[in-house]
């Protein structure tokens, strides 16, 4: 009776360990993908997670790791509608979408960006919406919630220095159109609402200029 006892709480405590060891690990999926069904994420976003200017997919090196977990499982469940991450993210189980997010919140922000910048003239109304905002159309500044150019901030306001412009433009438009979820309290999608149709390419250049920071800002401590 004993014997049995022990072995079933032998088993009880090497289950969840097997399972564990089963799964492949975020930095494995990163780099090798998952069989298959995965291509390596580092394939498009880059060896250090850095993004890839050209191509514009985004940096995810150092994003939120709340933001990125989110935006996982909004791609999962097809809420987020994008044709290349929809089929990737449907792929993972929720603890692996959940690694994947660990894994990249942790990386350091890429001091020099391996895969090139945007470093198109900025226009000047560009720049104006970013840092001042326009206040008839009831337009904060992008900067209030994003941080001084665009460095990010905290847990839920991802960074938009140096990521692709045309990632920032498509984004503005997804919630144009209804094809990304809102965010925390519908905040982006009601901005993008009020956004002119030529205000996206300035101030997506804006942004696409500004160097990432390289230092942490306060609140990305939060395991
Ligand atoms: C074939 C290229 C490709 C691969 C491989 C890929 N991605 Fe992506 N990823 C993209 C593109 C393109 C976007 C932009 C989607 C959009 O416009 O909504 C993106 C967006 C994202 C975002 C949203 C970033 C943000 O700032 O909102 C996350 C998170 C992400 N990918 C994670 C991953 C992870 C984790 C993997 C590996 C398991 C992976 N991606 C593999 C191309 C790729
Ligand atoms: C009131 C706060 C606030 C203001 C002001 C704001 N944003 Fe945002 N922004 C957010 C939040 C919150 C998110 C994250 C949304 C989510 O979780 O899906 C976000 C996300 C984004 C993203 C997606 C980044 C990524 O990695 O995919 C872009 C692009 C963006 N904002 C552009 C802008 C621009 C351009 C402006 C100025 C016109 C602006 N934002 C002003 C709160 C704000």
């Amino acid at each position: 009776m004993r014997r049995i006892l022990q072995a079933v709480i032998t088993t009880l405590f090497l289950l969840p360990v097997a399972t564990h060891a089963a799964s492949p690990d975020a930095a494995s999926i990163a780099k090798q993908g998952l069989g298959d069904k995965i291509a390596p994420c580092s394939s498009c976003h880059g060896a250090d997670g850095g993004g890839n200017s050209a191509a514009g997919f985004p940096r995810l090196a150092g994003l939120g790791k709340t933001y990125l977990a989110e935006q996982l499982d909004a791609f999962a469940s097809g809420q987020r509608a994008n044709a290349v991450m929809m089929p990737i993210a449907g792929a993972m189980s929720d603890e692996q979408r959940q690694a994947m997010a660990v894994y990249y919140s942790r990386l350091p922000v890429p001091t020099a960006r391996s895969t090139g910048t945007d470093t198109g003239d900025i226009p000047a109304a560009g720049t104006a919406l970013a840092e001042h905002g326009r206040w008839a159309d009831g337009i904060p500044a992008c900067v209030q919630c994003h941080g001084p150019a665009g460095v990010g901030v905290g847990e839920y306001f991802p960074p938009l220095a140096g990521q692709p412009a045309g990632y920032i433009e498509a984004q503005l438009r997804a919630w144009r159109t209804g094809k990304r979820p809102g965010g925390p309290m519908g905040l982006m999608a009601s901005i993008a609402s009020q956004l002119h149709d030529d205000d996206l390419a300035p101030v997506a250049a804006y942004f696409a200029a500004q160097t990432p920071a390289t230092h942490k800002t306060e609140g990305d401590e939060h395991e």
